[in-house]
């Protein structure tokens, strides 16, 4: 089965809305539409409205960093699933390191979260990476296989289909220390397996993987050329649309 590639472009708390703008008029006429590749941007909540009514009819996709576990009531400063769609997002993120990190964001609360998004017709991508501490232990593969059945609990194997699942080792986000290759790969191909074996066949072949962490228009070919590796959820690097799109004419020229 031919998995579409996907880069996602994490702009984390960064860039006004007048600031998305300019991102998406310099990027449009840079990022050819490339039919085999799909091009994904994550802006704050306060951009996504501007980001969404520019990005319409480009090809380009719009997505959101978080959302709330509930569809709607009492929870001041958040953020729903329905307004993220209204927005024009088909994409969320899901447990992304530095929330469970710094916001204590729990494999219980990252479970709410996707079912919430699946429910509400958004396709989450699901952040999952151990922290060097956790690699030095030789803990990775447990915390990862740990990771992906909290999150997907309870969640349907045909809702599994689209997901998309993000590896980035904690380590190497934001540090310009990207994991080998390979080293991603090996954890990459055994969250497949794992999606496999807990959801069938059709969903081990059909859910989309992405490495993320110090990815950079040198280095992406270098993880694009691995079986397993569909994409790349990328932060620093695209935060400049030049850099951005050379990210994506990179990942557009690797696989036929
Ligand atoms: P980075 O961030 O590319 O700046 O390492 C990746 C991410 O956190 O999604």
């Amino acid at each position: 089965m031919a998995r579409r590639r996907l880069i996602a472009a994490n702009w984390k708390m960064n860039k006004t809305p007048e600031e998305t703008e300019a991102f998406v008029r310099s990027f449009l006429p840079e990022a050819a539409r490339q039919a085999s590749l799909e091009v994904l941007l994550l802006p704050p909540f306060t951009s996504l409205d501007r980001a969404g009514r520019l990005l319409v009819g480009t090809g380009i996709a719009l997505g959101a960093q978080d959302l709330h576990f509930e569809a709607a009531g009492a929870f001041t400063g958040e953020v729903s699933a329905a307004m993220l769609s209204a927005c024009g997002c088909r994409y969320v993120l899901v447990g992304h390191s530095e929330r469970r990190a710094l916001l204590r964001e729990d494999d219980a609360l990252v479970n709410r979260k996707l079912r919430r998004a699946v429910a509400s017709g958004l396709v989450p991508i699901l952040c999952v990476g151990e922290t060097l501490a956790e690699r030095r232990g030789g803990e990775t593969e447990r915390r990862i296989a740990a990771q992906l059945a909290a999150a997907l609990d309870g969640v349907e194997s045909r809702d599994v289909r689209p997901l998309i699942i993000a590896y980035e080792p904690v380590w190497a986000i934001g540090t310009g220390e990207a994991a080998s290759p390979a080293a991603a790969e090996e954890v990459m191909g055994r969250i497949r397996e794992t999606v496999g074996s807990a959801h069938g066949k059709e969903a081990r072949e059909g859910v989309r993987l992405l490495y993320g962490g110090s990815v950079t228009p040198q280095n992406i070919a270098s993880f694009l050329d691995r079986p397993d590796i569909d994409g790349a959820l990328v932060g620093g690097a695209s935060l400049r649309p030049d850099a951005l799109a050379r990210i994506v004419a990179a990942a557009s020229s690797e696989r036929a």
